[in-house]
């Protein structure tokens, strides 16, 4: 088998170097991505033609030495399968039509959602054959918390106000919410893994906001789930773990959820993390804005990330996406300092 830096950093073997991806390495820093945008009437479209989603994947890979491609899609297609309507709105970001205590009962039975998202599968397998073998290539969904957020609140908030009160206030329909998209989500996964995902990752991004209690039952539990119901169809499936805002409960999310790896965003201090077992791997965790202003300050951290984590295995990325204003040799810089020193 051909050796592949990222997937065996994901497994727990240090590398000389640590690999590089970045969250979000698809989009609209690109000019090549815009252009393929402006091609298609709305973003959920570019996710569903396969053609498309295929080459701004690649599109990133040309321009930087990365060691992995995530596929081009988003955690919201989960909900559009499940039959419920989302649209992106520019300058707006998602805009859902949020359900309802009665309606999540109706979720996913109108069509089977792995039928929707037949043409997301299909980029996966066209990825496959298109990288190079020394590539990793990396499958994804949010987590069910996460995208239960955006579900009930219809949009994203700075405080997921409306889906914590639904789940303290309706916790029959919450459990049932979170029931239907664990089960979605084993089965997108694995269909990623048959399709050709080498390893994938867990979008929690709004892990933050929640007391601990909160946090077991929504975060840890349903990623837990995920994990195994995955693990139980295919063996050992690698997975990441990226619950933004864990903080103090990152490490009991690594040890229960049983993920191969951490994303750790850019607010863990440094000297925190390095105290998280050695044997776990984390990959993070750049601040986008030091990308965005780039300079000594950048080569600085960049530097300072990857001595506080020389001894464990490694992968380097953003503590979040990429935001549209980075400069692209700011990104070449990234990622020519990470693979040289
Ligand atoms: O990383 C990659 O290159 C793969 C593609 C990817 C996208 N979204 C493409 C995208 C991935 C992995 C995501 C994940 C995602 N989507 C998350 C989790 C990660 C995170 O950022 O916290 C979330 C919360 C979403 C939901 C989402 N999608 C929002 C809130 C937005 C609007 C905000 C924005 O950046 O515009 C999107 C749209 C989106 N997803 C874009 C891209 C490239 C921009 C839309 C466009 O091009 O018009």
């Amino acid at each position: 088998m051909t050796h592949k830096p990222l997937l065996a950093t994901v497994l727990g073997e240090k590398q000389e170097r640590p690999p590089i991806w970045i969250m979000r390495q698809a989009g609209r820093y690109l000019p090549e991505y815009r252009a393929i945008r402006s091609e298609v009437k709305n973003f959920l479209e570019l996710c569903y033609t396969p053609d498309l989603a295929t080459e701004v994947t690649l599109q990133p890979l040309r321009r930087f030495d990365l060691d992995a491609a995530i596929l081009f899609s988003d955690i919201l297609v989960v909900p559009d399968a499940l039959g419920q309507s989302v649209r992106f709105e520019a300058g707006e970001g998602p805009v859902l039509d949020p359900v309802s205590v009665d309606s999540i009962a109706g979720l996913g039975k109108e069509m089977d959602p792995l039928t929707h998202l037949a043409p997301v599968l299909e980029t996966v397998r066209r990825l496959r054959a298109a990288l190079a073998r020394e590539k990793t290539l990396i499958g994804f969904c949010g987590s069910p918390w996460t995208v239960a957020t955006y579900m009930i609140g219809g949009r994203g908030s700075p405080d997921q106000a409306a889906a914590r009160l639904f789940a303290l206030r309706h916790p029959e329909a919450f459990a049932a919410l979170i029931d239907v998209l664990v089960e979605t989500s084993i089965n997108y996964l694995v269909a990623q893994f048959e399709a050709g995902a080498d390893v994938v990752q867990l979008f929690e991004s709004w892990a933050l906001n929640l007391d601990d209690d909160a946090f077991t039952s929504r975060v840890i539990e349903p990623n837990r789930r995920i994990v195994e119901g995955v693990r139980a169809r295919v063996p050992n499936a690698p997975v990441i773990g990226f619950p933004r805002g864990a903080a103090g409960n990152l490490a009991r999310y690594a040890e229960k959820t049983g993920v191969n790896a951490m994303g750790i965003d850019y607010a863990t201090p440094l000297t925190f993390a390095a105290n998280l077992p050695k044997h776990l791997p984390l990959q993070g965790n750049l601040d986008p804005l030091r990308l965005v202003a780039g300079g000594q300050q950048l080569d600085d951290r960049v530097d300072a990330i990857i001595t506080a984590f020389a001894d464990r295995p490694h992968i380097f990325n953003l503590g979040h996406g990429i935001v549209p204003e980075t400069p692209i040799e700011h990104v070449a810089r990234l990622v020519e300092r990470v693979k040289k020193g």
